[in-house]
């Protein structure tokens, strides 16, 4: 389980890292430009579309996008698996969640599940039918995701940063990240640091240093380059939506 201090009573900061979950005091705004922006989100949302993300914490930017996709309309089903290797208890996640009565609806599900030690949950999908279905994985992404047999549409590379959670964003991982990617998926995040860039370009995405939300300069998103990063079938249980 993470171990938390909270910063102004609302963010939580991890023990282990020594940093907050989120690097912004907006951290929905923050959600919503850096990872769905980043993605290009909601204009690419089609039924099917699958989200996989690296550090799940809080559930934030899950359940971000659960609403997005909810208020878009898209009939069907948003897939969202997410990596996750210090899971936070029931209490913090909904404590963490509680600033933003527009995610309230969402929010009360996931935790609701998660409190009942669920690990995948079915969150409401659009008026017009479908669901979200949210997975989180437990345990170090470097050994889960190579056995995850995924692929994924759009990535939240969402690590702590790089000086203190190396391990996340290293070059292997990321290339993991490729090999288990869709034709055309899309990354965004917060990092605009050298070697996450570098790990990113050599995985075979093409690397975009863009604005970054309210004081940071930049971010980085990005495209699987075609004919980059399939390794074959992935994981060991062959091909899933
Ligand atoms: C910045 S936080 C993620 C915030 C999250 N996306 C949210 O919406 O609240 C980084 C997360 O990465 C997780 N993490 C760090 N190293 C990991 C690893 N090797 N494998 C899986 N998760 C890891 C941490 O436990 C933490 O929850």
């Amino acid at each position: 389980m993470a171990e938390l201090s909270w910063r102004d009573g609302a963010t939580p900061v991890s023990a282990a890292f020594g940093e907050g979950y989120f690097g912004a005091s907006d951290s929905l705004g923050e959600a919503r430009h850096v990872f769905l922006g980043g993605n290009d989100l909601p204009a690419r949302f089609r039924d099917g579309f699958h989200i996989a993300e690296l550090g799940f914490g809080t559930g934030l930017n899950a359940v971000a996008a659960a609403h997005a996709w909810r208020e878009s309309g898209t009939a069907g089903t948003l897939r969202i698996t997410s990596f996750e290797a210090w899971p936070m208890a029931a209490e913090d996640m909904a404590r963490a969640l509680a600033p933003w009565p527009d995610l309230e609806p969402h929010a009360r599900a996931l935790v609701a599940a998660w409190a009942a030690g669920a690990r995948r949950c079915e969150l409401p999908g659009a008026d017009a039918g479908g669901a979200v279905v949210i997975e989180v994985i437990e345990g170090d992404a470097r050994l889960t995701l190579p056995r995850w047999p995924g692929r994924a549409d759009a990535w939240f590379l969402d690590g702590f940063s790089p000086a203190r959670n190396p391990e996340l964003w290293e070059p292997g991982l990321i290339a993991e990240v490729a090999a288990r990617s869709a034709p055309g998926a899309t990354f965004a995040t917060y990092s605009a640091a050298g070697a996450v860039r570098s790990a990113l370009t050599a995985a075979g995405f093409t690397v975009e240093r863009v604005r970054g939300f309210a004081n940071k300069k930049h971010m980085t998103r990005g495209r699987l380059i075609p004919g980059s990063g399939v390794t074959g079938e992935p994981g060991v249980e062959g091909a899933s939506p």
